[in-house]
């Protein structure tokens, strides 16, 4: 099979992670005769630093010609890097939101699982995580807050801000749909998080999430309040099959939901719409505190590159290989410094990688 991928490296560690990913990709490729044609596209703040903007029609371009993309992760020290000081739109996170609803990426899939090598990584208590976890966030992508009309004026003699929320029904249902269809291929629980005790976009989101799960009849659905989600997660993970939420609680919430697993280098997602394309990229952030030092844990980005096999290229023994070939790896007790944990062995970035390819 040959397809071609966008790569787009990033900022911060983007570059360290992606170099990884593109190794372990590279020795699937060989292993299955496959050829991963690679065309590297600049987004975020390397793209501000070369072009003026977070991300050119030219690189948008190339993006949406490919077969799928994938993304080290943009941005940088929101409180000193000079990017920040930029007008909103042509800031490093204008571009990943320019490049997610261009690309109609509407579904994000976040799974969150706590490996059983690292349950000494989880700060929960023992018996919380006896026979570990496995829970699908499925974050909406190209709505809610995140792409809301904004604005900052003056009103009575002070700045007042403002950032609209909307759903409408089509874009409740697609996402509900998805997360239902994901659900019978698990253990056939829903739960749909939202605010509805206080806010519109949720009463309209439970009441089409609802009429959704009519058509899953084998599926229980669960309607949950964001705050008491957030409580949950860290009570009893085990509870949850599918999480569905809109696009700003699914943002905090997979973050939460990825330290619980150990570490936010761990957690994977899938940007997907109805077709094959997608885009596949860490949950965590450009991490500037630790970029260029090989130390970042490069498995939440090599974990995505195994979502793309599966869900763009359907190429499921291939990702199925690179999964089995990172708990091998981590059952030899090898470990990046945000899983370390007593009596394991420490490694960097690269070598990470490395071990990785020689395992599968
Ligand atoms: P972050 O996820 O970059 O970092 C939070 C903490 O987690 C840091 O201490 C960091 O060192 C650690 N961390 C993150 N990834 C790690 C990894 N792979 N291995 C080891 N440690 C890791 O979040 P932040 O600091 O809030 O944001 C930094 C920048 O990243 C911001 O500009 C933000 O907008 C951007 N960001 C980008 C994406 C993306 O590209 N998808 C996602 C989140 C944040
Ligand atoms: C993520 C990130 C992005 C988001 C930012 C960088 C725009 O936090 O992918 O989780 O909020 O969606
Ligand atoms: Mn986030």
């Amino acid at each position: 099979m040959e397809k071609n991928i966008a790569v787009i490296k990033g900022d911060g560690i983007g570059p360290e992670i992606v170099e990884e990913a593109m190794k372990v990709l590279d020795a699937v490729a060989n292993k299955y005769s496959h050829k991963f044609n690679y065309t590297q596209i600049l987004m975020g703040g390397a793209s501000i630093d070369a072009h003026g903007v977070p991300l050119t029609d030219e690189a948008l371009e190339i993006a949406k010609n490919s077969d799928s993309v994938l993304l080290g992760s943009i941005g940088g020290d929101t409180t000193t890097s000079p990017w920040y000081k930029l007008e909103p739109n042509l800031r490093p996170e204008a571009g990943l939101l320019k490049i997610r609803k261009e690309l109609g990426l509407f579904a994000n899939l976040r799974p969150a699982v706590l490996y059983d090598e690292l349950k000494g990584a989880c700060p929960l208590k023992e018996e919380l995580t006896e026979g570990g976890f496995d829970m699908m966030i499925m974050r909406e992508l190209t709505g809610g807050l995140y792409f809301g009309k904004r604005s900052t004026k003056e009103e009575n003699g002070e700045l007042v801000a403002h950032d609209a929320m909307s759903y409408s029904e089509t874009e409740i249902r697609r996402i509900a749909k998805r997360a239902f269809d994901i659900a019978m291929k698990r253990n056939k629980k829903v739960t749909s998080v939202d605010k509805a005790n206080v806010i519109d976009t949720s009463r309209l989101w439970r009441k089409v999430v609802s009429e959704v799960a009519k058509d899953y009849p084998e599926v229980t659905l669960e309607h949950m309040l964001v705050d008491n989600c957030a409580m949950q997660l860290v009570k009893d993970p085990k509870q949850f099959d599918v999480i569905l939420t809109e696009n700003m609680f699914g943002d905090i919430l997979s973050d939460e939901a990825s330290m619980v697993t150990g570490s936010i280098g761990m957690l994977s997602s899938a940007s997907l719409r109805e077709d094959k394309f997608g885009m596949y990229e860490p949950s965590h952030g450009s991490a500037p505190d630790i970029a260029g030092k090989n130390i970042a844990n490069p498995i939440a980005t090599i974990l995505s590159a195994a979502m793309m096999l599966r869900y763009s290229f359907d190429l499921d023994q291939e990702a199925k290989d690179i999964e089995e070939a990172i708990e091998k790896v981590l059952k030899q007790g090898y470990r990046t410094a945000d899983i370390m944990s007593e009596n394991k062995t420490i490694v960097g970035t690269k070598e990470m990688g490395d071990l990785i390819v020689a395992n599968l």
